[in-house]
């Protein structure tokens, strides 16, 4: 069954990465000029292999109702675009200085501190006039999926979490606290994955469509997390293609602060079981429910 499971969530996430990188190399096709190196760093990191589990979030929620694929894909490339470049400065030396990301030399290791800065910034800044432009929509659904990005990426969404997780290096956190930072620096991109998805679908985000995959999503959001900080104590550089122990290297507060990594991993099955619960009432939600089971077992 778990194998079942497994193969659905692999091909769901093999489709979506297919048709998100083809998007995005048109977003940013390889251009001349002395801006070259910004492109290239742009692209280096983008089109390196992600696993795109925002992109396949905001596609699969767009189509379980009923939306176009294609209507998605503008948003879906802007959620990537919004975590790839909070991957490159998430890396720098100045926040987790770390050397590896998916499996290559982090951005700033090949392209300097500065180009790594302003890659990031570019695909910031870029990801809202795709969202903007997305020609399958209304202006309005346009607009509102503009807000909705700009609330996730930013100051009370991942920066937040971000902030609250530098102050995690050199203060306690409780528990709660934990759950909120997790909740922004990972859960707030996660979040709004679905809800593009679901407003690419023509449902506005107070919807009771919307409000079921939100749930859906903050559960899975904060498994996510917690998976990843198991997986920064128990898996390789190989496997993960990012460099291992880094947390405990900076003294961060994780879930590992907390729990044992079975307690831990128990907490995320908790978490993945309401993330199906908040779903399953709706025909045709069995590949969400596969990403879900897939994303709690993964190890990568
Ligand atoms: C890594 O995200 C950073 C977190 C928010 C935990 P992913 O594990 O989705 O990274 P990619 O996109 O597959 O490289
Ligand atoms: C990164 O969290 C979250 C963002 C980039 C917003 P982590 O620092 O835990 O991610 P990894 O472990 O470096 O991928
Ligand atoms: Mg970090
Ligand atoms: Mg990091
Ligand atoms: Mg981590």
């Amino acid at each position: 069954m778990l194998e079942n499971n497994n193969k659905l969530a692999l091909s769901v996430l093999d489709e979506c990465a297919g048709a998100v990188n083809c998007e995005l190399e048109k977003i940013y096709p390889e251009v001349d000029g002395i801006a070259k190196v910004l492109y290239e760093a742009e692209r280096y990191s983008l089109l390196s292999g992600g696993k795109r589990v925002r992109a396949a979030l905001v596609i699969e929620s767009c189509r379980l109702l009923g939306g176009k694929t294609e209507a998605a894909l503008p948003f879906a490339s802007a959620v990537e675009m919004v975590h790839t470049y909070s991957l490159i400065h998430d890396d720098l030396p100045c926040m987790d200085n770390d050397d590896l990301r998916r499996g290559k030399p982090t951005n700033h290791n090949v392209y300097g501190e500065a180009y790594a800065t302003l890659a990031g910034d570019g695909l910031l800044t870029d990801a809202f006039a795709v969202c903007a432009m997305n020609p399958h929509v209304t202006g309005d659904c346009a607009a509102a999926a503009v807000a909705l990005l700009s609330g996730a990426a930013g100051s009370y969404g991942m920066i937040k979490g971000q902030v609250m997780d530098i102050y995690g290096e050199s203060h306690a956190l409780s528990e709660k606290e934990l759950v909120e930072l997790h909740m922004g620096k990972t859960g707030a991109m996660i979040c709004v994955s679905a809800q593009l998805g679901a407003l690419a679908a023509g449902y506005a985000p107070n919807s009771e469509m919307t409000e079921k995959l939100t749930v859906f999503a903050q559960m899975i959001g904060l498994a996510f997390q917690v998976i990843d900080d198991i997986l920064d104590v128990t898996s390789t550089d190989e496997e993960l293609g990012k460099s291992i122990g880094s947390d405990k290297d900076k003294n961060k507060t994780t879930f590992m602060s907390f729990f044992t990594v079975e307690e831990a991993r128990a907490y995320a099955r908790r978490l993945t079981d309401d993330a199906i619960a908040a779903i399953e009432d709706i025909e045709g939600s069995e590949r969400l429910q596969s990403l879900a089971r897939f994303l709690c077992d993964r190890t990568k």
